[in-house]
């Protein structure tokens, strides 16, 4: 059948930990606490920006939340501690089972895309910088429709891009707005248990299949 997933990126492909490193560097006694506030709001502003059909970059999302954090956590970051944060988004890595797995479904039959609320341009850059853009038969970013994840029009529009049916694709994703967004718009999911501490919430919505790692994944999905 040629079934096709949708990889979500960051924090599902891409391991954003690596901002917390720098955060370390920057920050020793806060990084923790600073990275969670920083992501959460991040994708807060993400949600608001849709909603109010105001759009912008996620990026811009990313910078704002920055801010904010700063603010929230009474942080004095220097411009160019900022600008450092920031550009790491561009070369953060990929999880160890990323490569393995992807090759595995694809030989499997699978037609493997990466869909994310980044710029087409930016994820492509951060999937070649990790080593793994080849794995993809595409890149698709709700930029193109501005809009962003859970919206059902942001899964509607990659299911077009892809030239897929929503029962023959899956949304692969470590984020629980994901899993159930692209659920209620009709697909199946599958939600990567990145961290043991990690809370699906308890919405009448559940995946479709739960996993701490794309190998249990390869392994179990099948065509
Ligand atoms: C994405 O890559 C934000 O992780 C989410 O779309």
């Amino acid at each position: 059948m040629n079934t096709t997933l949708a990889f979500d990126v960051y924090g599902t492909l891409i391991d954003t930990n690596g901002v917390q490193v720098l955060l370390e560097k920057f920050i020793p006694n806060k990084a923790n606490i600073f990275s969670q506030t920083w992501r959460d709001k991040q994708l807060e502003y993400s949600f608001r920006r849709g909603h109010m059909q105001n759009y912008v970059g996620f990026e811009v999302c990313t910078s704002q939340a920055l801010e904010y954090t700063c603010k929230f956590h009474d942080v004095d970051l220097s411009d160019e501690q900022k600008k450092e944060l920031m550009a790491i988004y561009a070369v953060l890595p990929s999880f160890s089972d990323v490569k393995i797995a992807l090759k595995r479904l694809k030989e499997k039959g699978f037609r493997i895309f990466a869909f994310s609320n980044g710029k087409k341009e930016a994820v492509e850059k951060l999937l070649v910088h990790a080593g793994i853009r080849d794995l993809f038969l595409d890149v698709v970013s709700v930029d193109d429709i501005k809009t962003f994840k859970p919206s059902p029009g942001a899964y509607a529009y990659f299911l077009r891009q892809a030239e897929a049916k929503s029962h023959e694709a899956w949304l692969i994703s470590s984020n629980p707005f994901d899993v159930t967004g692209s659920i209620s718009a009709g697909m199946n999911s599958a939600w990567i248990q990145r961290s043991p501490k990690a809370i699906f919430d308890p919405w009448e919505i559940q995946p479709t299949f739960t996993t701490n790692s794309l190998l249990d994944l390869a392994e179990k999905l099948n065509d």
